[in-house]
């Protein structure tokens, strides 16, 4: 499945109505620079799979307008045409006060649901006025969708957790619009969702979507399980879609990717080249006698980077011959700062970083290489091609985009993947080296292994996760939601 065929579904499924997209992340974000303005791409993965399907297939993305610059370069309707240098569609950006993007974003959405849906034993924070706020802004993205449909039929794609009352804001006024929504992030068990104080309300505003995907089958289960402990509707389970007041909701499993063919060529680009070139005068060039393991990640506590840390210093004790023959380059992107818990894994990883380097580093040789930094698309490229062995260490992850941006761009055939077996991408990658996050010892033991792996098995199991990521890219995740959506004829009554 390539961008065009993509392209061609989504028409004949839209058969003329406006494809809205919604999402909180904007896909390109623009920034005040003493230069001038600089365009950004956000370390996001969910920008990472949806942004080259909605540059396929065009149509209007609505998204939070979050950058220093970005009020300069809009229309009065905070619309532009993207990208900048060869525009395929419009990005409207929606304003958002401090208050609310305190409340709705930062509380909320990062406070309250992500650590809620993803079990990583970081308990989450409820607020009433949150909540309020959360709903004012899911209304204010409503009068936008409904702005940008006019009066003429629409298909509308929400994504993620930010916009959980969205769909049945919009089937209110418009019951004639198609709604789609995709939850990037793991649903949980039902008893770990019942401590959400809004339950009932939060699953009834879901239940306005007409199809609810999800990247994996568990998490679509967890869901129909939430919904048929908590409310009152009707839930099928031999056909996976739940009806309330009559409308069905169908819920179906839509593990999202990468763009595989682009990845190929982006790897081997002038950019990526430029990347390179730096990471290694940064690192005196060093690292390329020792064996290369990378981490590249938002500064998340649901990524495992500590854990990671720590089984890399105990690999370091417990088998020295690894000693000045192994480094770790972690690329890190801040992100929610704003939040107390963000800021403390900071300075923890700080804490770390100087605590395992001061007990293993030689004069010649330091473990571990840790770069905090907004590093573009390129520079993980081309860190993911020096990679001798890629590390995704999540304690809990809906997909995990990395781990495939690195199997993509390994068209050398070389190279491990050490995955974490709580990673969606973990059902898909059973020829990763997976990993328990949790158990220390095993995933010192797993990147031992790794660092020993001969070159033949190397490439086999390189080849095979290939094979699946060349057939399983973005655009087929796009396809099958759209050919769902096809199927799902969205006025359909109670069987
Ligand atoms: C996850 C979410 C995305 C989000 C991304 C980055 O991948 O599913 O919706 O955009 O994290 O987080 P941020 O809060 O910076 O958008």
């Amino acid at each position: 499945m390539n961008a065009s065929e993509l392209a061609v579904t989504v028409s004949r499924v839209s058969s003329g109505a406006k494809l809205i997209m919604v999402s909180n992340r904007e896909p390109y974000i623009h920034e005040r620079e003493d230069e001038g303005i600089r365009v950004v791409r956000p370390a996001s993965g969910m920008v990472t799979a949806l942004e080259p399907i909605v540059r396929a297939v065009g149509g209007t993305w609505i998204a939070h307008g979050a950058g220093s610059a970005d009020r300069l370069v809009v229309d009065e309707k905070g619309r532009i045409p993207l990208p900048p240098d060869d525009p395929r569609f419009v990005l409207r950006r929606v304003w958002l006060s401090k208050q609310e993007e305190k409340g709705y974003y930062h509380g909320m959405s990062n406070n309250a649901l992500w650590p809620l849906c993803h079990i990583v034993y970081k308990r989450p924070y409820f607020s009433r006025s949150d909540w309020e706020v959360y709903k004012a802004v899911n209304r204010k993205f409503c009068g936008a969708v409904l702005e940008e449909a006019g009066n003429d039929p629409a298909i509308v794609f929400i994504q993620d957790y930010h916009f959980a009352l969205l769909s049945r804001m919009i089937k209110d006024e418009r019951p004639d619009i198609q709604v789609v929504q995709f939850w990037h992030i793991p649903w949980p068990n039902r008893e770990a969702f019942r401590i959400f104080p809004w339950e009932e309300e939060l699953l009834d505003g879901l239940l306005g979507n007409d199809l609810l995907g999800f990247h994996i089958q568990y998490h679509c289960n967890n869901f129909l399980e939430t919904v048929g402990r908590a409310m009152e509707s009707l839930v099928d389970y031999e056909n996976f879609r739940i009806f309330r007041g009559g409308h069905p909701t169908y819920v179906r499993p839509f593990p999202i990717s990468v763009d595989y063919e682009q990845i190929q060529k982006d790897v081997d680009s002038p950019e990526a080249e430029k990347r390179k070139r730096r990471f290694l005068k940064e690192l005196e060039g060093e690292i390329l006698n020792t064996t290369l393991y990378v981490g590249a990640d938002r500064i998340d506590y649901t990524k495992g980077i500590p854990e990671r840390f720590k089984a890399f210093d105990l690999m370091l004790s417990r088998y020295p011959e690894t000693k000045t023959k192994v480094t770790l380059l972690q690329l890190a992107a801040p992100s929610r700062t704003a939040i107390a818990t963000y800021r403390k894994l900071n300075e923890e990883l700080d804490e770390l970083t100087e605590e395992i380097n001061w007990r293993h580093q030689t004069e010649e040789w330091v473990p571990i290489r840790f770069l905090r930094d907004h590093h573009d698309y390129y520079a993980v490229l081309a860190a993911c091609r020096m990679a001798n062995v890629l590390l995704v260490t999540s304690l809990h992850d809906g997909m995990n985009l990395v781990a495939k941006e690195f199997v993509s761009s390994r068209s050398d055939g070389d190279g491990v993947l050490l995955l974490s077996q709580y990673a969606g991408a973990s059902r898909e990658l059973p020829d990763a080296v997976q990993v328990n996050p949790f158990d220390l010892d095993q995933m010192a033991d797993a990147m031992y292994a790794a660092f020993l792996m001969p070159e033949e098995e190397r490439r086999q199991r390189m080849e095979r996760m290939r094979s699946i990521l060349e057939k399983n890219n973005v655009y087929q995740w796009g396809e099958n939601i759209f050919s769902e959506v096809e199927r799902t004829p969205s006025l359909e009554g109670m069987p």
